[in-house]
C-alpha cells in the first residue's frame, strides 16, 4: 500500500494564531505543512511570503510544502529555500523557463513539484517528469480556499499515476502525486483509489472542531480506499 500522507494548509488557519495553529495540527498528526503562496498577479488572492515561512520554520518539525501560484517564480523559489521550505511547487505557466526552475530548486536543496490546474494538460510533464519530486495536480482553480472538488481530477489523477510508475519501473525513483483542493473526509478515499497519495486540505482540517479527529477520519478512509 502506498504512504499516506496529509497535508494541512495553512490558508484557512486562524491567521491571527498561525504559530498556535501549525503547532497543533502537527500535533494533530499532519505529516507536511502546505503554505500556499499567493501574488495577486497569477491568482487573484494575495497570501504569505517567505518571512512567514522563516518565522514558523523553528515551529514546525514537518517538511514545509511551499505551493507557489506567483509570477514569476525563481526569485521568490529562492527565497523559500532560504526560509526553510523542504518542497517547492509551482505553475507551469507562472515560469517562462520551466526546466531551468526545476533545476534551480534543486540547486537550492528543495524537492522540486509542478502544480498542474484543472485546465491545464498533462503534456506539461513532457520531458520535465523525470526530474520532478512531485506532481501537484490541482482540484479546483487556484486562488481561495474552501472550493468544491472538480470531478474531472480523478481521471487526472489516474493518468498521472500511470506515468509516474512508468518512471519509477524504469529508473526506480519515486514521484509524490499530491492533490489539493476541496478535499474532505467524504471524497478523500476516491481521490486515493485514483491514486493519490498526499492530500491537501484547508477548510476541512481548520474548519473542523477537532483538527485530530478529522485527520485520523481521513487516514482511515485512505486506509478503506486500499
Ligand atoms: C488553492 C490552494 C489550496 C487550498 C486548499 O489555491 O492551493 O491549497 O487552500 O484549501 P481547501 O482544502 O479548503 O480546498
Ligand atoms: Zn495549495
Amino acid at each position: 500500500m502506498r504512504t499516506c500522507q496529509i497535508a494541512p494548509s495553512i490558508l484557512s488557519a486562524d491567521f491571527a494564531r498561525l504559530g498556535d495553529e501549525v503547532r497543533a495540527v502537527i500535533d494533530a498528526g499532519a505529516d507536511l505543512i502546505h503554505f500556499d503562496v499567493m501574488d495577486n498577479h497569477y491568482v487573484p488572492n494575495l497570501t504569505i511570503g517567505p518571512l512567514v515561512c522563516r518565522a514558523l520554520k523553528p515551529h514546525v518539525r514537518v517538511p514545509i510544502d511551499v505551493h507557489l501560484m506567483v509570477t514569476p517564480v525563481d526569485a521568490i523559489a529562492t527565497a523559500f529555500a532560504e526560509a526553510g521550505a523542504t518542497i517547492i511547487s509551482f505553475h507551469p505557466e507562472a515560469s517562462l523557463h520551466v526546466d531551468r526552475t526545476i533545476a534551480l530548486i534543486h540547486e537550492h536543496g528543495c524537492q522540486a513539484g509542478l502544480a498542474i490546474n484543472p485546465a491545464t494538460p498533462l503534456d506539461c510533464l513532457d520531458h520535465v517528469l523525470d526530474k520532478l519530486d512531485v506532481v501537484l495536480i490541482m482540484s479546483v482553480n487556484p486562488g481561495f480556499g474552501g472550493q468544491s472538488f472538480i470531478d474531472e481530477a480523478y481521471a487526472k489523477i489516474a493518468l498521472t499515476r500511470t506515468r509516474i510508475e512508468a518512471v519509477a519501473a524504469r529508473t526506480g525513483r519515486e514521484i509524490r502525486l499530491e492533490v489539493d483542493g476541496g478535499v474532505k473526509v467524504d471524497n478523500i478515499g476516491a481521490v486515493a483509489r485514483a491514486g493519490a497519495e498526499r492530500f491537501v486540505a484547508g477548510s476541512a482540517i481548520f474548519g473542523s472542531g477537532d483538527y485530530a479527529k478529522t485527520i485520523a477520519a481521513m487516514r482511515a478512509e485512505v486506509a478503506r480506499a486500499g
